[in-house]
């Protein structure tokens, strides 16, 4: 994904049916190259009229949206946050996904959560009870400790670093699912990338500043 506009829609990591049976390419088909794609469309014709801010990287456009000017701001944070969060969305299945994350985020896990079904307990709670559209989130914060929070509309969890993210707008799931979205959960769960969220974490870890204890 870019870092600043002009933002262009990321190509699908994988076919459109290579999620089957859990997500169904057509469903796909409509989440990447209709939803996901007008985020990034919207995106870049509001900065397109707003010259001032095609410096701003994703990031900061997502956390710095209410400096913004009335005209745009509204329009900035939805749309930002839909490309932020759904280009993470897509990058974090896989087709033939590994099963278990790896062993730095493992022990981070059982450390904040007890192991992974409780992890999978915690976001599934989430996912459940975000009312309306939203998302539900595996989270990194400053002291590199995990949490599941959840955000409504297209919000992103930044400043914390997201690790994971289960889209829970209905066009994530209603064409196969319709209004079971536990069921949904439970498939996306099974296609999570877990090379790729560790490789995340492990990354923001080497990226967090490290002071001398005292
Ligand atoms: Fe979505």
């Amino acid at each position: 994904m870019e870092s600043h506009y002009p933002f262009t829609l990321p190509p699908l990591p994988y076919a459109y049916d290579a999620l089957e049976p859990e997500l169904d390419g057509r469903l796909i088909h409509f989440h990447h190259d209709k939803h996901f794609a007008a985020y990034v469309d919207r995106l870049d014709r509001i900065l397109a009229q707003a010259p001032a801010y095609q410096s701003w990287s994703l990031e900061q456009l997502c956390t710095d949206w209410p400096s913004l000017p009335c005209a745009i701001r509204q329009d900035v944070r939805n749309n930002a946050g839909g490309v932020y969060n759904h280009d993470l969305y897509f990058r974090t299945l896989h087709p033939l996904p590994v099963t278990s994350p790896g062993v730095a985020l493992r022990a981070a896990i059982q450390r904040d959560f007890g192991g992974t079904p409780e992890l999978k307990a915690a976001m599934r709670s989430a996912a459940l009870a975000q009312f309306g559209s939203g998302w539900a989130w595996l989270t990194e914060d400053c002291d590199g400790r995990l949490a599941v929070c959840r955000t409504p509309n297209q919000d992103t969890p930044l400043p914390l670093q997201p690790l994971l993210g289960c889209d829970v707008w209905e066009h994530a799931y209603y064409l196969q699912y319709q209004d079971r979205r536990g069921d949904y959960f439970d498939a996306w769960w099974r296609l999570i990338d877990w090379p790729e969220i560790s490789q995340r974490y492990e990354q923001y870890l080497s990226q967090r500043p490290h002071y001398p204890d005292p």
